[in-house]
């Protein structure tokens, strides 16, 4: 059966570009961003690549460790490193998972058959440090990804982790938030020292308590 938000990420043994790695072991006590691409040397992968590595200083802010995944070889994905560092002008600084016996890719339902019956689609999971999945996003090979997004979802899940709020629309970090329905007036208030705005009895709006 297709993982669900809550479910518990598999736990699984790979070759990487970074030698064999146990997933849950590797990951530890991290968050971790887990994402399959269709297919070494294509052009959207590799900007896509290039892309996760640039953003190293943030995944380290927010203490996430990137993963990636394709069904090729791993003396395929070491050699298209060098593309990727000669055209995107920047090293691939995160494992990649060969897959070609798609062990990982099944585990995950990262291959839609009647999307493509031999490349993985590009699936996303963001996992917390208790292993569990707390997002999960397919795009199509066409569309590559947007990852300041997933950064701007994993700021939404670390704050709403610590404090019982939740995020609008669009929000990024620093922007008002909504106080929770299940806190009453009185707790809000107790909980959230700079005041609320209450638009309606459940639609209640408050700066960013972690600023
Ligand atoms: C790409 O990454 O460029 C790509 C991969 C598979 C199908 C289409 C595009």
């Amino acid at each position: 059966m297709a993982l669900r938000l809550g479910d518990t990420a598999p736990d699984f043994t790979a070759d990487t570009t970074q030698g064999s790695v146990s997933f849950h072991d590797w990951k530890g006590d991290s968050w971790a961003i887990l994402f399959s691409h269709p297919k070494d040397f294509t052009p959207v992968c590799t900007t896509e690549l290039g892309t996760v590595a640039k953003l190293k200083p943030e995944w380290d802010k927010r203490n996430v460790k990137p993963i990636g995944l394709s069904v090729d070889p791993v003396d395929s994905h070491i050699s298209w490193e060098g593309d990727i560092e000669e055209t995107q002008g920047q090293a691939v600084n995160f494992p990649m998972i060969a897959d070609p016996d798609r062990t990982v890719a099944d585990l995950y339902d990262m291959i839609h058959p009647n999307a493509s019956d031999t490349m993985t689609v590009r699936s996303v999971f963001v996992i917390d440090p208790a292993n569990k999945v707390r997002l999960i996003l397919t795009y199509p090979a066409s569309t590559g990804r947007n990852f300041d997004e997933l950064l701007r979802v994993i700021d939404s899940l670390q704050l709403t982790d610590g404090y019982k709020v939740a995020t609008p629309a669009n929000w990024k970090d620093g922007d008002d938030v909504i106080v929770v329905p299940a806190l009453s007036d009185e707790e809000a208030t107790e909980r959230f020292p700079k005041g609320f705005k209450k638009l309606k009895p459940y639609l209640r709006i408050t700066p960013q308590p972690n600023r």
